[in-house]
């Protein structure tokens, strides 16, 4: 397969995750409201970041709508985008729009801000989604990612790092720094939550999440295998989260 066509597959993978985790994915935001917490950091420090107020915001990868309800307390003219139509069907609070960051349908210069709430790790290549937001953005506008570094225990040790799965979980915030980096100046940090067990057992609970553990397992075997993998899971952790904003100069 050329690597076009491996990189499309990927995507129709990463859909049909997502598509199929909209009921999971309500029940770990109830309990933890850990995108919305994410999602408000990272929207606030764009503001402090861009030239005064927004007002036509792209909530990239939107999901259910907890990162756009977030941008829409600090914009507009919200806008929502999803690659997954059933995660974009539970949006309320902004038009929803059914494309890839790849390839956004929208004029040069349309957006004050675009906000990538847990979402830029999950395409093949990063440089393709900057360079598309690059483009929409207008001139001084600003754009926001955060992007999982991992779960790791109080003395520093990745909480995965001795457990059998067949892939790292979760990957990816370097590509997704550095792919801002090369296009926008950025500033940039780190986000720590506390985290229990069982909240890291939920989250895996998503069949999108646990794709990043067993990617080849159909939906059910593989949320069964990541069960039985975190079952004896115990005590707190840190889950680390990247945070980057860019301002285009
Ligand atoms: C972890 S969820 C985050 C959702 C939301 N931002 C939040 O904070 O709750 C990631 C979302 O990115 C979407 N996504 C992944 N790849 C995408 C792509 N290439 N284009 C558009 N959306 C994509 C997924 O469908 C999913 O809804």
């Amino acid at each position: 397969m050329c690597p076009l066509a491996v990189l499309a597959d990927m995507k129709t993978v990463v859909r049909a995750n997502f598509d199929a985790s909209v009921e999971a994915y309500n029940r770990y935001e109830r309990r933890t409201g850990r995108f919305t917490a994410l999602a408000r950091l990272l929207v606030a420090e764009m503001s402090a970041h861009g030239e005064g107020a927004f007002d036509a915001v792209l909530d990239a990868g939107a999901g259910t709508g907890v990162s756009t309800q977030a941008v829409a307390e600090r914009a507009d003219r919200p806008v929502a985008l999803d690659i997954s139509r059933e995660m974009l069907t539970e949006v309320a609070s902004a038009p929803r729009v059914e494309a890839d960051f790849d390839h956004l349908p929208f004029a040069d210069d349309t957006f004050d801000a675009i906000a990538f709430t847990a979402s830029l790790f999950l395409v093949p290549d990063p440089a393709v989604a900057t360079q598309e937001a690059a483009r929409v953005l207008r001139s001084g506008g600003v754009v926001g990612a955060v992007a999982p570094v991992g779960w790791v225990t109080a003395n520093g040790t990745d909480v995965f790092a001795d457990l059998d799965r067949e892939s790292r979980s979760p990957t990816g915030s370097e590509d997704v720094e550095r792919a801002l980096a090369d296009e926008f100046a950025v500033t940039t940090g780190t986000w720590r939550f506390a985290t229990t067990a069982d909240d890291v057992r939920l989250f895996h609970s998503i069949p999108a999440m646990a794709a990043r553990l067993y990617p080849r397992l159909e939906t059910e075997k593989r949320v069964d295998k990541t069960r039985e993998l975190l079952d004896t899971l115990e005590g707190t952790f840190e889950q680390r989260w990247r945070w980057i904003v860019g301002v285009v100069e």
